[in-house]
């Protein structure tokens, strides 16, 4: 057969492992990201009309005349794609190489994209405003691979805290074997704060022979609900560093629809898509938006390490993208049902509820930069760890489980569950009490759901 002398994914696969050798910084691999086919041209406005997100859910990047007709999108499991004929293949990769300018088009392998999650990314991408999206195996999968996309030994990470405890670990006890340092600051940090913080960060960079690769915010925390200052935190960044030191926010709790970081100077929003927007508690998948410039690296080093999404991931996720407004509207009006059923209540301490700031500070950021209160809050029972076992043991409709963003009403106690391996005095400054009962609300009835609460906190 006078085609390829390899097959297209073993030369490509050959290729990429060449490039992963010789590259010092995966940043390098920029110069030949794997190019994309682009969708059909689409309306995305009517007569100047810009269409919105939940509009363009039902249909945007998908084109039924390529596929039989089929109203949805059907999933393509396949590994590898085949080329019309052998020059297709020599041009292509001709493309990827650089041999010929102009980039290539099309789809080669699926560790490095494919139909089902093209047509995702794109449809994330435009709910937070970005120009491309990637999709990943695991909300932990966007959040490893973009961060060694984007360091190097001697770099330096400027973090909030707390942060997800996995990516904490990832950056103190992962990311340290290769020579990368970190410098956190807590959520609420002020504009002079974070100056401070930075310019420290930018001498250790410099003592270590690094740069400061990344800034890399949390918002609201998890699980204390605190809120970042994007804007304030641009303004330092452009104060101190170089522009070319992206700033990353995991959106997961408040998004797409209750924040949109990128609109605030966020450079790169990351999601766990296993929450609010895969939302039915039947998936595990995340992604990271922005700027073309910005997922280039992080294209290339998943194209290298793979961690893409499955194609049954993504077809799921492209059925949750079309009611993830209709979900987390409902999901949030629930909230603020049962929040304002517990503020309260005899046996609640207190509540760490977006909708019910008491911090002048925080409530500043909340008015600049979120939409809406969200589902998530943590509720501090009466009592301690005793009592928060009796409200949970007690819940009817309410689920034991970690997790979050999900249609229904989940419950949990993070200092005897997620975070029991936290050290003592590190949770009691999070304020990661024995009492404090984790809650993701879902669509259920509102008022199914307050029954429910009042006669698991009549039982505490
Ligand atoms: C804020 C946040 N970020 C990231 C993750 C990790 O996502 P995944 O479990 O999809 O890997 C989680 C998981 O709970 C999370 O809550």
């Amino acid at each position: 057969m006078a085609a390829l002398p390899l097959s297209a994914p073993a030369f490509l696969g050959a290729f990429e492992l060449g490039r992963a050798i010789a590259m010092t910084d995966a940043t390098d691999a920029v110069d030949t990201p794997t190019p994309r086919r682009n969708p059909k041209p689409e309306a995305k406005t009517i007569n100047g009309r810009e269409l919105k997100p939940s509009t363009l859910m039902m249909g945007h990047g998908y084109d039924p005349a390529l596929s039989e007709g089929s109203l949805k999108a059907p999933i393509f499991l396949t590994s590898t794609f085949a080329f019309e004929n052998s020059a297709a293949g020599k041009r292509h990769f001709e493309g990827i190489t650089g041999k010929r300018p102009g980039g290539a088009e099309g789809l080669v392998y699926s560790r490095f994209n494919g139909p089902n999650q093209e047509i995702l990314e794109d449809r994330l991408a435009i709910w937070d405003g970005a120009e491309d999206a990637l999709s990943f195996s695991s909300g932990m999968t966007a959040i490893t691979v973009m961060l060694l996309a984007y360091c190097n030994a001697g770099d330096v990470i400027v973090h909030s805290g707390p942060l997800y405890a996995a990516t904490e670990g990832f950056v103190a006890k992962v990311l340290s074997k290769f020579g990368i340092t970190y410098v956190d600051f807590p959520a609420g940090a002020t504009r002079e704060e974070l100056d401070a913080v930075l310019e420290k960060a930018k001498a250790q960079a410099a003592d270590n022979g690094g740069k400061v690769a990344m800034v890399y915010l949390e918002s609201p925390a998890n699980p204390t609900n605190a809120l970042v200052d994007v804007e304030a935190v641009k303004e330092a960044r452009d104060a101190v560093l170089d522009r070319d030191c992206p700033i990353a926010i995991d959106n997961t709790f408040l998004g797409p629809l209750w924040s949109r970081p990128l609109d605030h100077g966020a450079d790169i929003v990351v999601y766990s898509l296993t929450k609010y927007v895969g939302g039915h508690s039947d998936l595990v998948a995340g992604s990271i938006a922005g700027a073309k410039k910005w997922m280039d690296p992080v294209r290339a080093l998943r194209n290298t390490m793979g961690g893409i999404a499955d194609p049954n991931t993504a077809w799921m996720l492209m059925r949750s993208l079309e009611t993830v407004e209709l979900r987390m509207q409902r999901a949030g009006e629930n909230a603020a049902k049962v929040c304002a059923f517990l503020k309260d209540h005899p046996k609640v301490e207190g509540l760490g509820y977006l909708g019910f700031i008491e911090d002048a500070r925080q409530q500043d950021i909340y008015d600049r930069h979120c939409k809406g209160a969200g589902s998530t809050f943590s509720l501090f029972v009466k009592g301690g760890e005793e009592e928060a076992f009796r409200f949970l043991d007690a819940m009817k409709i309410a689920k034991l489980a970690v997790s979050l963003g999900g249609t229904e009403t989940l419950a949990s106690c993070p200092a005897a569950m997620t975070h029991l391996s936290v050290p003592d005095e590190r949770k009691a400054q999070l304020g990661i009490t024995p009492n404090l009962v984790r809650i993701s609300i879902g669509i259920e009835d509102p008022d199914d759901l307050i029954a429910d609460f009042d006669q698991a906190l009549a039982a505490v």
